[in-house]
């Protein structure tokens, strides 16, 4: 693999570098928000409509993290889900997780419109396929039970794929767009009549009513944490939620394609295409999720969706090869409001399983809805202080279960003992004097040499060889090479070790 497309998220690479500033001083304002992706920002622009004053800090960089890695899908199809929705929540539930989907939709599109936010919106159809004969039943009720819950769903053989489909579901009227610059567009529109945006601001400690970091601290009503999963402990959801990674790669082609797709089967491929100022058309394919930090699924199901772009369509080389993560609710919907029933702790939103994009403007119209003490019908579904477990906890055991196992061990099949051992390019979890230790050796010969235990919980991260990070398997936790984090549960550094 090239070094040089490395980590390279193609939407953070196609987007401008419009900036905010670190926050320096203390404030007051009505809202604070922690987290600066499009929950963050969207919630903070619909407030801000409210007439509240709202503080977004960003630990990094705007809509750079976890919307800025996704493939941008606007819809409501969200693979095979209503039919698991209706078996676990009823009729009435999973209506209303459609009719979030398509109202968060609108919502975007109204958003961009209003605010003449440059973003690249599409209106396309998204497709479910399937080449197995075996999921042709599977996609057929759930395209029943979509036309039920009023969702525009269809059954077709048609797409534009290169290749025949045993059966596709179809949903009319979805979009897709460019999702840091949505988000960056979004947030250039909030600083002004006591609101802010602030990036390279970590929240080091919070209260529900209070956010500090390291040079200001924020006092508000309410603090929304709006973070891919609560930082720290709150509300328990690392034990709610799994973590998983899927591999993300964007080359050149020929031609746009009419539709967004994915497949129904494993392993997984996604596809859809973008066009860019100059003509340039780029397929986007994502695949296979896998456990963050293990090094060989993420190598199988990248070497699976290059070996499926090349065979398939007409694609120059991969230019942009990314890892994004999401989290799997235990029970499937995602969780959003209030991270305790007596609507005392934060507004948070998690769990959106790789659709964040809709499940997210969805969270920013409950959370707005919840901040200023409006009733929100979706929260029937979604609610984040909702009993658990409900159904889906044996498969959730089993994956807690294989986390479990791996809190004291590593994930490469290569073992090199000591730094000597370490080639160029080459990473290694090694005990060294009794310390677990998570070296890479970059190609200059330099070791960079962190503590492999999570800041987070105690777990052992693992290596993500193509952001060239250091992630956990536990509770989704990311970090750079110098153990700085990239974003939570974790708020605190990997601990440091000598380099070699
Ligand atoms: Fe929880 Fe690492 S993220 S232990």
């Amino acid at each position: 693999m090239p070094a040089s497309s490395h980590n390279r998220s193609y939407w953070n690479s196609t987007a401008s570098s419009a900036s905010f500033p670190s926050l320096a001083g203390d404030l007051d304002v009505d809202i604070a928000i922690i987290g600066g992706g499009i929950v963050g920002i969207t919630t903070a622009r619909l407030l801000k409509d409210r007439g509240l004053t709202v503080a977004v800090i960003e630990a990094r960089r705007v809509g750079r993290q976890v919307t800025g890695k996704s493939t941008a899908k606007i819809t409501s199809q969200h693979k095979i889900i209503y039919q698991t929705l209706e078996q676990k929540f009823g009729e009435d539930r999973a209506r209303l997780y459609g009719e979030a989907q398509e109202t968060a939709l609108r919502q975007i599109s109204t958003l961009a419109a209003t605010h003449g936010i440059d973003c690249d919106i599409e209106t396309k159809p998204a497709y479910t396929y399937t080449l197995d004969e075996s999921y042709v039943s599977q996609l057929e009720t759930e395209v029943a039970i979509a036309q039920r819950l009023g969702l525009p769903a269809s059954l077709t053989r048609e797409t534009d794929l290169p290749f025949d489909v045993r059966a596709a579901m179809r949903f009319d009227h979805q979009a897709q767009f460019h999702p840091t610059k949505y988000v960056a567009g979004l947030a250039g529109t909030i600083p002004g009549d006591g609101c802010h945006v602030f990036e390279n601001s970590r929240a080091l400690d919070w209260e529900p009513t209070r956010v500090v970091t390291e040079k200001g601290t924020i006092k508000a009503r309410h603090v929304v944490m709006a973070t891919h999963l609560p930082l720290g402990q709150v509300g328990g959801y690392y034990a709610q939620a799994y973590p998983y990674a899927e591999p993300v790669i964007a080359a050149r082609v020929s031609r746009a394609q009419e539709g967004m797709y994915i497949s129904a089967e494993q392993p997984s491929h996604s596809i859809r295409t973008h066009v860019r100022e100059n003509g340039e058309i780029y397929a986007i394919v994502a695949g296979s999720g896998f456990k963050p930090g293990h090094t060989d699924e993420e190598r199988r199901y990248f070497a699976d969706i290059e070996d499926w772009l090349k065979a398939n369509f007409e694609a120059g080389p991969v230019e942009y090869r990314w890892v994004n993560e999401d989290y799997t609710p235990m029970d499937s919907a995602p969780f959003i409001g209030w991270s305790s029933s007596k609507r005392d702790g934060y507004l948070v939103a998690t769990g959106f399983k790789a659709w964040g994009i809709t499940n997210g403007t969805a969270a920013a119209m409950i959370l707005a809805d919840l901040a200023t003490g409006q009733e929100n019908r979706w929260l029937e579904l979604f609610d984040a202080s909702r009993v658990k477990p409900l159904a889906g906890a044996g498969e959730f055991l089993k994956e807690n279960a294989g986390v479990a196992a791996h809190l004291v061990t590593g994930y490469l099949s290569r073992k090199p003992k000591s730094f000597d051992e370490l080639a160029p390019g080459e990473a290694a979890i090694m005990k060294i004097d009794g310390e677990t230790v998570a070296a890479f050796r970059d190609e200059q010969g330099q070791v960079h040499a962190v503590s492999a235990v999570c800041s987070h919980m105690g777990c052992i991260v693992g290596w993500n060889e193509t952001d060239r990070t250091w992630d956990c398997p536990c509770h989704g936790s990311r970090f750079e090479l110098s153990g700085e984090v990239i974003h939570g549960p974790a708020t605190k550094p990997l601990g440091a070790h000598i380099t070699g």
